[in-house]
């Protein structure tokens, strides 16, 4: 089994030079973190190098070099890089998830290349994964390529990272393409993020456009199981702490203290981006100059900016207003022995970094949003036993671990400020103390423990799904099935109405049956060695006037009325409802939109199929809250069924019409189809060699699973026909 790692950039990146390439780590903290990343199988990662290159010469070059690291390159054209890279990932997915819903751009042109590079990484992955690899797809840039990849090799284990925030539903709604993002990433097996919020987000999405139902973490596709979690990101972080023991970085680091020995630095690590809040740092940076002028001379602020997605206009304009504002707050406060703000606009190499993170007393970290944000756990790290102070933005995904950092709100220039002034006033003893605590935590929650555990819980949604289906409705249990029809003579049908012969509808009463349906049922009851049941939660009524003109046997409302020979029979006696019970069922129709009752003659349900998923569930609890006592003074079962909840008396259930059918009688077949909670009763009563089938979602007690609604009655057909 291989580990194979797909992002849209490889962590490392090339750069031409003259004839040949050069290749240097990538920045942002997907591939620096996923880098260092030591584990115990065959790993492969395929990406963009970063370069743009339309020569097979040079490309096949990259890929040559590339290959003997098992790095994979996917090779995007200027087109690819304009619009699926800087128009759909950047100018909509990014600032989307990160809240910037006035930087969105919608252009059908960007999401039309947006489908057709994530079709591209999929065929770079088709070339290398055989069956039983686990594929980690990563990032917001390649939301679709987990159905891409289970559509292409369904013996594979999928998993997702999104590492950046997954935004709220009203706001993640603005997108006309949301169907199809979130249907691509259930692709998966397992989809994690940084924090329990963005997963909060995310299963909210999801239940609201795709109209799925999560029960706690796992929601129940057609086929398989999806599981989503939350998995805070770690560093390596021997790494950083041994860092200040490599000879290079510790002459960089005594070469910095030197020059700067009577200064306190203030670090700031960013990629150029506006999610990172570097003018409202740069606003605090200046408030404090202003208020706080005995700190002139003796503060300075190193700011180091990563060039980034500097083609997209957003980010340009950025980088024009931090210039201007540096350029403004050096103007006023600098002299010829102090310069307020030391800019870098370039990339530093691993030794600087850790050289600066070592020497900073102050690490100001301020992004208005963040998905996790390394940076902050690099600096903890790195400063090993020097003692420095961490000033954390709220909104970064990091704050909910590094709860000993100065957590500040970056749209209050003030609180940076204050934080400022704190930090540098704060007594030794309480520095080493916040700094020990936050080590012991980076130290035990690393990238290798972050991927070792996605690791271990793709695995166990594998073997979980592997158990499902070896309940499948094989072909091979349908030839055994259909052997013991036929040589058998007293058979016994039962078959579910609703999710089960007839798809649900948005309105019940819109359930009638079809010709299909009709024509299927006609055919079993045709054979004389059929007794054919439909048992049903519908009142009576109903299937009289759907199905009572054909040649079977019915059973309404679970049971409580049966039809046999012709007859109506009814197994209870007139029901009066209870108007405690009816008064506070109306009540929850009324402050509940789109939700209704049904009142039948021995149950009432309420119904909430249509009900916002997030209402429904809240509703569902408030409502068996409210019930229980009256229901229990009046003996009356509550009842859980597929969107709704039902009232009934507890002696007949769909399990009491199958002792009744099979009282007295002999059967040598007997099928069993059902889709609902209520068909648990009638799997639980059957005999052992019954065929119990449960439709769609995988059942405790019955025997096989049919995946879907719409193949019942092709089986049933296969199996009446000679
Ligand atoms: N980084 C780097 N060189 C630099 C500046 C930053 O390699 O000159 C790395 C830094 O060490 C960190 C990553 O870039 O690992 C930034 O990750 P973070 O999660 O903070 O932000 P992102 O860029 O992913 O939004
Ligand atoms: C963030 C994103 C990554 C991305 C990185 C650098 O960390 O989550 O997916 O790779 O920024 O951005 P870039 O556009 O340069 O790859």
């Amino acid at each position: 089994m291989k580990l194979i790692i797909i992002s849209n950039r490889l962590p490392v990146k090339a750069t031409k030079i003259k004839s040949t390439f050069r290749f240097t780590r990538s920045e942002g903290g997907l591939t620096t973190g996923l880098d260092s990343l030591e584990i115990d199988m065959e790993r492969h990662w395929i990406g963009w190098p970063g370069v743009d290159t339309d020569i097979p010469e040079e490309q096949a070059l990259i890929e040559k070099q590339l290959k003997k690291k098992n790095l994979h390159p996917v090779f995007l054209s200027n087109k690819d890089i304009e619009e699926y890279y800087e128009g759909y990932s950047n100018s909509k997915i990014w600032p989307m998830c990160h809240y910037f819903f006035s930087l969105i751009q919608h252009q059908a042109t960007h999401w039309e290349s947006y489908k057709k590079v994530n079709r591209l990484f999929a065929e770079a992955a088709a070339k290398i994964i055989e069956p039983g690899d686990m594929v980690w797809v990563q990032d917001y840039q390649l939301m679709l390529l987990p159905k891409m990849l289970r559509d292409l090799n369904s013996q594979i284990s999928i998993g997702y990272f999104h590492h950046i925030p997954f935004p709220s539903y009203e706001l993640f709604r603005v997108l006309p393409e949301r169907s199809e993002l979130l249907s691509g990433i259930l692709g998966a097996d397992l989809i994690a993020f940084h924090t329990y919020e963005y997963m909060r987000h995310f299963i909210s999405a999801t239940e609201r456009v795709l109209d799925l139902n999560f029960e706690l973490d796992e929601v129940r596709l057609k086929d398989r199981i999806v599981r989503v979690d939350a998995f805070p990101m770690g560093i390596n972080f021997d790494t950083y702490y041994n860092s200040i023991l490599n000879p290079k970085v510790s002459r960089i680091a005594h070469k910095l203290q030197k020059d700067y020995k009577d200064h306190k630095i203030i670090l700031s690590v960013d990629r150029l981006d506006y999610s990172k809040g570097i003018l409202h740092r740069l606003k605090g940076f200046s408030q404090f100059l202003e208020n706080h002028p005995e700190f002139w001379n003796k503060v300075s602020l190193f700011m180091i900016i990563v060039p980034s997605r500097d083609n997209v206009e957003s980010y340009s304009d950025l980088k024009t207003k931090i210039d201007e504002t540096i350029g403004s707050i050096n103007g006023i406060y600098s002299n010829m022995n102090w310069t307020p703000v030391h800019y870098f606009y370039h990339g530093f190499s691993f030794e600087e970094l850790c050289a600066m993170y070592y020497v900073a007393d102050v690490a100001l970290v301020t992004p208005l949003r963040d998905g996790m944000n390394l940076v902050a756990k690099e600096y903890i790290a790195a400063k090993r036993d020097n003692p420095g102070v961490l000033i954390l933005s709220e909104m970064a995904g990091a704050s909910i671990e590094l709860i000993d950092s100065l957590i500040i709100n970056p749209n209050d220039s003030t609180e940076i400020e204050d934080a400022i002034v704190t930090a540098l006033q704060m007594p030794l003893d309480e520095k080493v103390e916040r700094m020990q605590w936050m080590q012991k935590r980076v130290s035990s929650q690393t990238v290798n423990k972050w991927a070792a555990t996605f690791i271990k819980e793709l695995l166990s949604i594998r073997d979980k799904n592997q158990s499902l289906y070896s309940r499948f409705l094989s072909k091979d249990v349908e030839r055994e099935i259909k052997i013991k029809y036929n040589s058998s003579s007293e058979r016994l049908i039962l078959l579910d109405y609703d999710g089960t012969l007839s798809p649900f509808k948005p309105k019940p009463e819109d359930a009638v049956p079809t010709q299909e349906i009709i024509d299927t049922l006609n055919l079993l009851a045709s054979d004389s060695r059929n007794k054919v049941i439909i048992s049903s939660g519908r009142d009576h009524n109903t299937l009289e006037k759907w199905l009572g003109s054909l040649n079977i046997g019915l059973a309404a409302e679970h049971g409580a009325f049966y039809k046999e020979a012709g007859v109506w029979n009814k197994n209870s006696g007139p029901v009066k409802w209870d108007d405690e019970i009816m008064s506070i069922l109306q009540q929850y129709v009324e402050k509940t939109p789109r939700s209704s009752l049904e009142v039948k003659e021995t149950a009432l349900v309420w119904h909430y199929r249509k009900v916002d998923a997030w209402l429904a569930s809240m509703r569902v609890q408030q409502l068996i809250g409210a019930l229980i006592t009256p229901c229990t003074r009046e003996h009356l079962q509550i009842m859980r069924g597929n969107k709704i909840i039902e009232i009934k008396h507890p002696d007949f259930t769909k399990g009491s019409e199958v002792n009744r059918l099979l009282n007295g009688r002999s059967y040598d077949f007997i099928l069993a189809m059902g889709d609902d909670v209520t068909d648990e009763d009638m799997f639980l009563s059957l005999p052992e060699s019954a065929y119990s089938i449960k439709i769609g979602t995988f059942s405790e007690y019955a025997r096989y699973n049919l995946l879907s609604q719409t193949e019942t009655l092709s089986f049933l057909r296969r199996l009446a026909e000679e």
